[in-house]
């Protein structure tokens, strides 16, 4: 059972593909109706966005609450950059038996514009052939750790990571611009459900995941945060996937 949370789809992507490499299945942790039943599982694996340098708390919390099992466990994180410790915290809240980062498209717009068409490409392309080298290594049961931590783990990992969750996850900078048409999408879409339509407009909760599916999703780009994302570009993985791996 490969679990999973995902903004713009890297990571979606990334754990459904790891579950068609191991034969296994891949669940979204917020459609989830019931858990399924997790004692029955021969592997568990855990696949999330790092949001600096830490796991997202949805997952966090999810993990530190589900049922131990004892069957090989891994988790791997999917990133712009670099994860700093957020796999060895983690590891605390569920003992992992191997970690991975995998680098992919960066989605944080509110730091800065996202990766070129280019860019996003060799990522992805680099991508598939980790995680064919990864689910190899995950059937054989093997023991790893190959995490990409950076620079300043410790620091970005408890410091920044703490100072983000505290005073940077605020939805008060969300905005929708008159290009906004009313159609609902990201209403719909928002894993949190913390958008909700006033007038025809968005208007957001006091509080969300901050994975920024809204501002990427929105067909017509009318969503900002502030003035940060203002003339930079969007995105969703969905755009560069091929048929037969569209979710
Ligand atoms: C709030 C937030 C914080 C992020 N922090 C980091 C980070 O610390 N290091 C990094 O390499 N990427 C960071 N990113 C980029 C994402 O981890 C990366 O693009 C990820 O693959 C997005 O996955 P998703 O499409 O499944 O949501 C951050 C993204 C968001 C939205
Ligand atoms: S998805 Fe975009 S266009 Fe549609 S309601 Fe939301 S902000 Fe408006
Ligand atoms: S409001 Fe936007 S950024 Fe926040 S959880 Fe919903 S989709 Fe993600």
């Amino acid at each position: 059972m490969i679990f999973y949370f995902s903004g713009t789809g890297n990571s979606a992507w990334a754990a459904r593909q790891l579950a068609r490499l191991t034969g296994d299945a891949a669940y979204d942790i917020t459609r989830l109706k019931e858990l399924p039943d997790v004692q029955n599982a021969w592997q568990i694996g855990f696949v999330f966005p790092v949001y600096a340098w830490g796991a997202p708390e949805i997952m966090a919390d999810f993990a530190k609450n589900l049922p131990r099992s004892g069957v090989f466990a891994f988790g791997v994180c999917t990133c712009g950059g670099d994860t700093g410790f957020a796999m060895k915290q983690f590891s605390k809240l569920y003992p992992l038996c191997s970690s991975y980062s995998l680098l992919m498209p960066n989605n944080y717009i509110i730091g800065s514009d996202t990766d070129d068409v280019g860019e996003i490409i060799q990522k992805l392309t680099a991508a598939r052939e980790e995680l064919r080298q990864m689910a190899r290594q995950i059937r054989r049961k093997e023991r790893i750790y190959r995490v990409h931590e950076g620079a300043l783990a410790g620091i970005k990992s408890r410091l920044v990571n703490f100072g983000f969750n505290k005073f940077a996850r605020s939805t008060k900078p969300f905005f929708a611009t008159d290009s906004c048409n009313g159609c609902g999408l990201c209403a719909e879409h928002c894993p949190a459900s913390a958008i909700s339509l006033r007038d025809g407009k968005p208007v957001w909760a006091a509080h969300c995941f901050q994975c920024l599916r809204c501002i990427h999703a929105c067909p017509q780009q009318a969503i900002q945060y502030g003035k940060a994302t203002s003339g930079r570009r969007r995105y969703t993985i969905q755009t560069y996937l091929p048929q037969n791996e569209q979710f």
